[in-house]
């Protein structure tokens, strides 16, 4: 079925691995001949790339859906399909079916490539599609990606975890690890330069398992070191890695590969080593602590950033107090912080002692004020240098400045012309704000 002219409209939620999904499907609608629209009413096809990992993410999606059932009543031929994380818990698509009888097809994430073939089908009969498969056949090369900036590129080079952290669900609706080939990486990677791309950021749930498996098995950090020889290749970025397995040998490889951007992602979670043990994480605060010295002390001008959840069962006043400390002390220069949701079907869902909602928010707050102190006094160090600034395009709001990256990840909006877009632009940083830099290009 070549030659659709059907305009599609896709709504992402949750992590970059959902985006560099959308991509996939993007490519593969374009592929069809469907062109793309951003006006959810004008489309025949509409496809939301669903998130589960925490219960907000989950509503959202249900109210999104929810506002669907005029559209379809105006245009009986829309096609509506949700996909993505969502679809692979337990239940959950009977359960999407049930609440929103008009929905056209549900599929999983591990068969969202098998997109044409349901689409087609929808098309034939009119009957509604739900095809979640709990494993994919191998992992699918090559499929066509319409990726969203012609600067910056998501590489996924491992799929799914074994971590099982007592909160989280991906495991369960992502599956095992399983890491792409070498050579596909850098195959790809090479493509993207060839088109243009100046920035790769190598994603996995924990790309530090990178390469289990394989054979021959490869590490983590020499996959970098391999990237890191790819001619055009101006800023290589990677995420998320967990801190139980950053080695020495990585921080060596950040350290020496001259792509590799000064920046880590890595989720401290808790301060509390006892709330630390019962989410499963493996490493306790004085581990976290050393990695953050370690880090500091062999990458100059090294950012650190990292996830953090409030209220989790059991959390104490003392390990909430634990938490903020931690905060303090390794100076963290971005954080997201969450409050816990609790996820059906993980260990932590049975916990008893879940800590009630005041608290949380206490708590939260708390922390968020601490962080943005250490932010804002982090970017104030700033004022008077020059930084180098990948220019990714126009600032979002305001549309006559222009916004990049440093290479540890600092935001940063200046004036200059359209020109500098795609390049690395040396800015002189003239005033912090709080979560942004802004400079002139010097
Ligand atoms: N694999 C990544 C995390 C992916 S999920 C890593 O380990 O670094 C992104 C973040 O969502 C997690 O780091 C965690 O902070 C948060 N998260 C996951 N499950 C959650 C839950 N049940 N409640 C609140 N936050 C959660
Ligand atoms: Fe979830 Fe933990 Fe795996 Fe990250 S490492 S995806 S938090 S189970
Ligand atoms: Fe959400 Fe799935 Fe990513 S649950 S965070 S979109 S792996």
């Amino acid at each position: 079925m070549k030659n659709l002219k059907d305009k599609y409209y896709i709504d992402t939620w949750g992590c970059q691995m959902n985006e560099e999904d959308s991509e996939k499907i993007s490519g593969l609608l374009k592929g069809l001949g469907c062109n793309r629209t951003s006006v959810r009413k004008e489309a025949d096809i509409i496809i939301f790339n669903t998130c589960c990992v925490r219960e907000n993410a989950e509503q959202k999606v249900f109210g999104h859906i929810g506002e669907l059932k005029h559209l379809k009543k105006a245009n009986p031929n829309l096609i509506i399909i949700i996909c993505g994380c969502m679809t692979q818990q337990k239940g959950m698509p009977e359960k999407i079916i049930k609440k929103f009888p008009y929905v056209d097809i549900i599929v999983g994430s591990f068969n969202s490539y098998k997109l044409p073939e349901y689409i087609d089908r929808v098309k034939k009969d009119g009957k509604s599609i739900i095809e979640v498969w709990d494993k994919e056949d191998g992992i699918i090369e090559g499929l066509p990606i319409d990726r969203k900036s012609d600067i910056k590129a998501f590489v996924t080079i491992m799929y799914g975890c074994n971590n099982f952290c007592s909160y989280c669900i991906v495991p369960y609706v992502r599956g095992r690890e399983r890491s792409r080939k070498p050579e596909d990486i850098v195959n790809e990677i090479k493509d993207l330069v060839s088109k243009g791309y100046k920035e790769i950021t190598l994603l996995g749930q924990n790309v530090n398992s990178y390469g289990k498996g394989l054979e021959p098995e490869i590490t983590f950090p020499n996959l970098l070191r391999m990237v890191n020889k790819i001619d055009g290749v101006q800023r290589i970025r990677f995420m998320t890695s967990h801190p139980k397995d950053v080695s020495d040998d990585l921080i060596k490889a950040i350290a020496e590969c001259d792509k590799v951007c000064e920046h880590g992602h890595f989720a401290l979670q808790s301060g509390s080593t006892k709330i630390l043990t019962e989410m499963n994480r493996k490493y306790t605060r004085e581990n976290y602590l050393t990695l953050a010295k370690k880090l500091r002390d062999n990458i100059p001008d090294v950012a650190i950033t990292t996830d953090i959840i409030i209220g989790f069962p059991g959390e104490s006043e003392e390990d909430f107090e634990e938490t903020l400390s931690i905060v303090k002390k390794v100076e963290f220069d971005s954080v997201f912080t969450f409050i816990y949701s609790i996820r059906e079907g993980t260990p932590a869902a049975k916990l008893q002692a879940q800590v009630p909602d005041d608290i949380k928010h206490k708590r939260f707050n708390k922390l968020v004020e601490a962080i943005n102190e250490i932010v804002e006094r982090k970017n104030k160090e700033y004022e008077g240098k020059v930084v180098e600034v990948l220019v990714e395009g126009a600032s979002k709001n305001d549309e006559t400045r222009l916004t990049g990256r440093t290479r540890n990840n600092r935001l940063v909006n200046f004036n200059g012309s359209p020109e500098n877009i795609g390049k690395l632009v040396n800015v002189k940083i003239v005033r912090a704000q709080p979560f942004s830099l802004i400079g002139e290009i010097v």
